[in-house]
């Protein structure tokens, strides 16, 4: 792997894709900074090599083309410059705005970038070519630099002219940064040879977003434990009545192949036994415990039931190595995170007692663990949702092919 670890970058002007695809609150701060404190080590190495840094970052969708406020990085420059004790050159200006002597502001400010200098350019995605894959935005991206770096792990499943493009204009001269490094090696450490026994948990609310994730850990896994709205679907598929929650009709075949498939493959893929139900979508809403799978008309499932939780703590116990992904119920409200919750903690402790490796991947999980506290004992956090379950399907992810092709 082609890593900017050995390489010493002193005197090169070196293009850097992050992903500082990060979330605000209300009031416009940033509400979770792991992306850009994840990006640090492959900053500051390039900074000590006396390198002048240019990063290229996302920041949301923006679908107007051309600059909108609501999506502008100068926050995170901001932010960055302080997390870095040292100024971040920024532009709101986009390429072929403020020319002067026939070059614009951005060209100028990379050329003047000096060694240990770091800039952010404004969100690539003000230009609409970016998500195209354009080759015109790459070759003005390329000319800024004598090197391209890829650390948007978060970005890798994406074809766009920051994230893949750029890097065949520097067919020697690509890297990976170190968080990409670190991604893949964990990811690899999961996938290739797992300490047996291996548990899968995977919740959020949509087979269908699933479906290849599901079916790719079927060849590694000796427990898929299910949870989360796509329960129901699941429920459905084997004859009970769901009442009014969440299902996708139309993945009531899939839900079945999956189910045979696990049987084929003897896989143990289990369901819950027993949910967290109620009558209306709110945290306030009465929760009730169900004591089997049957949902009665009127009410829906928020969250895995006290026996489900149970049993698959127990199973997570005896684990060697721990994927999770996706949560276990409605979470964001108070009264339907236990299930969620009470995963978080039972994989923290079980990474501590077993020795055992844990992976957690997609914003609500990585969210739970972390308001659960007990973030700092998973063996690895992912820092991407998408590219992450992209990556356990054994697709091939276009920011990491530039690099190593
Ligand atoms: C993410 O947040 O998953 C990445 O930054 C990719 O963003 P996207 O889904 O808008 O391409």
């Amino acid at each position: 792997m082609k890593t900017i670890e050995n390489t010493n970058f002193r005197g090169k002007k070196v293009l850097v894709r992050v992903d500082f695809n990060v979330p605000f609150d209300t009031f416009g701060k940033i509400s979770d900074d792991t992306r850009i404190r994840e990006a640090l080590p492959t900053i500051n190495k390039l900074i000590n090599d006396q390198a002048a840094v240019i990063l290229v970052a996302h920041l949301g969708r923006p679908k107007k083309g051309g600059f909108e406020k609501e999506f502008t990085l100068r926050p995170v420059a901001e932010y960055l410059s302080s997390l870095l004790n040292k100024n971040v050159v920024f532009t709101q200006s986009l390429f072929g705005e403020n020319i002067q002597n026939g070059e614009d502001e951005i060209s100028r400010l990379a050329k003047n970038l000096k060694n240990g200098e770091v800039m952010l350019l404004e969100n690539i995605r003000f230009y609409p070519e970016e998500t195209k894959g354009g080759e015109d935005l790459a070759q003005k991206l390329a000319k800024l630099s004598d090197c391209y770096v890829n650390d948007a792990f978060g970005a890798a499943h994406r074809a766009h002219s920051s994230t893949a493009i750029v890097a065949k204009y520097f067919p020697n001269d690509k890297y990976f940064g170190l968080l990409m490094q670190s991604e893949i090696e964990n990811l690899e450490r999961l996938l290739k040879n797992p300490q047996r026994p291996f548990t899968a948990i995977i919740g959020g609310s949509k087979v269908s977003s699933k479906i290849g994730v599901l079916e790719n850990l079927m060849d590694k896994v000796d427990y898929l434990l299910i949870g989360g709205g796509m329960c129901y679907t699941f429920f459905k598929a084997i004859g009970h009545n769901i009442g009014s929650s969440l299902c996708e009709d139309d993945k009531i075949e899939t839900a079945k192949q999956i189910i045979e498939k696990a049987k084929q493959k003897q896989v143990k893929l289990l369901l819950a036994q027993d949910n967290i139900i109620t009558d209306r979508f709110a945290n306030d809403a009465k929760p009730q415990n169900t004591d089997s799978i049957d949902i009665p008309d009127g009410f829906m499932g928020m969250d895995i039931g006290e026996k489900t939780i149970q049993e698959y703590e127990k199973i997570i116990r005896q684990s060697q190595t721990i994927l999770w992904n996706g949560p276990m119920g409605v979470f964001e409200f108070e009264n339907f995170a236990r299930g969620t919750n009470a995963i978080a903690h039972t994989i923290a402790q079980t990474t501590e007692a077993n020795h055992a490796f844990s992976a957690i991947g997609g914003g609500d999980s990585v969210a739970a663990i972390k308001k659960s506290g007990f973030a700092d004992k998973i063996s690895y956090i992912s820092t991407g949702g998408g590219a992450m379950l992209e990556y356990i399907e054994g697709k091939k992810l276009p920011g990491i092919e530039a690099i190593l092709n």
